[in-house]
């Protein structure tokens, strides 16, 4: 796919080079967009910049990607610490902790920085509704939600989400960077709290932790019988683990705001693990240990 023109999206920025950033930067770059990625820690920075290349060099081993594909794709990054490095890009996308002041906070600087008044802004928040976000910018109308699925690079899917003041032709280029640049596909949700996707998939995850702190069954047979039994990828658990469990603790804290529905509210298993510090895979031990070869 070559570099984008005319009006197409062609200047990426990425906000957050964890997780989820340091994939949705990955794929952008894949797509020939250039991409700038700013972290405020260059720590921080320095482990989104190698995750990205771990990853590139996991499609090169698999036979996905050329070694001269994935060079390309390094050199059209830019990482920085410093949000102005944002300035002329044409879509943002905030991929920050799943935290509301600290999402609020990245917006008002974009407000500032980005300066075309048709950048397209948008989170990748899991949760929390566009609107909130949009709010504390002067440009309600380019911002919307582009919701991405972890591994980014393996999951086909985005969640587009409109706010009540997101404009036509913001939603239309966003969509078309999604399907036309990235070769993904995209469902289009309203500014619900958890949106399509975990407004179905948390009460899930949330019913398995409660099942396994009940003593109801171990956590290798729950996940066991979603895996064998309904063919799922992977179990409850095992995604829990996957997708982070502060991470899931935020979303059902965001539900559960919104909605007031027990179904939603965090099993208290959960919160203890968030504050013993048993994150899930990303830093070794959650419901599985990921510490042992
Ligand atoms: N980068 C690039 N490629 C990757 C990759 C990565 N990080 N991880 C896996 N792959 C590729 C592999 O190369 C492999 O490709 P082939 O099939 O062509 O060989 C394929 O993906 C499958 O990977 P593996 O064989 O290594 O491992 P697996 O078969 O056990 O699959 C998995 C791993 C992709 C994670 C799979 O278990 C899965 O899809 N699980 C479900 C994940 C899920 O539900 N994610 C959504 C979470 S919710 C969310 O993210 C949103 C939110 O707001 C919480």
């Amino acid at each position: 796919m070559g570099e984008g023109t005319g009006h197409e999206i062609a200047r990426v920025g990425v906000v957050g080079c964890g997780l989820m950033g340091s994939g949705i930067a990955e794929v952008s770059s894949r797509a020939g967009r250039s991409v700038v990625v700013v972290e405020l820690d260059k720590g921080a920075l320095e482990r989104g910049r190698s995750r990205i290349a771990t990853s590139l060099e996991r499609a090169v081993g698999a036979s996905k990607m050329s070694t001269a594909d994935a060079d390309a794709a390094m050199g059209r990054f830019t990482f920085s610490t410093d949000f102005d490095a944002l300035a002329d890009r044409q879509l943002v996308i905030e991929a920050v902790l799943e935290s509301e002041p600290e999402k609020l906070a990245v917006f008002t600087m974009l407000d500032k920085v980005v300066e075309s008044p048709e950048a397209i802004l948008a989170s990748n928040t899991s949760s929390i509704p566009i609107m909130k976000i949009a709010m504390v910018t002067g440009r309600p109308e380019q911002v919307l939600g582009l919701h991405f699925f972890n591994p980014v690079p393996v999951l086909p899917l985005v969640e587009v989400v409109l706010s009540l003041l997101t404009s036509p032709d913001a939603a239309r280029r966003a969509e078309r960077f999604v399907t036309d640049g990235l070769d993904k596909r995209t469902i289009v949700s309203k500014d619900r709290a958890g949106f399509i996707v975990n407004a179905l998939l948390v009460p899930y995850i949330l019913s398995a932790i409660r099942m396994f702190e009940s003593g109801f069954a171990t956590a290798e047979d729950i996940d066991t019988g979603m895996v064998k039994g309904c063919a799922h990828p992977m179990g409850p658990l095992a995604l829990a683990d996957l997708i982070g469990l502060d991470t899931v603790t935020a979303i059902a804290d965001s539900l559960y705001d919104e909605f007031k529905e027990p179904l939603y509210a965090a099993p208290a298993l959960l919160a203890r693990m968030v504050e013993a510090g048993l994150l899930g895979k990303k830093n070794g031990r959650g419901f599985f240990d990921y510490t042992r070869p």
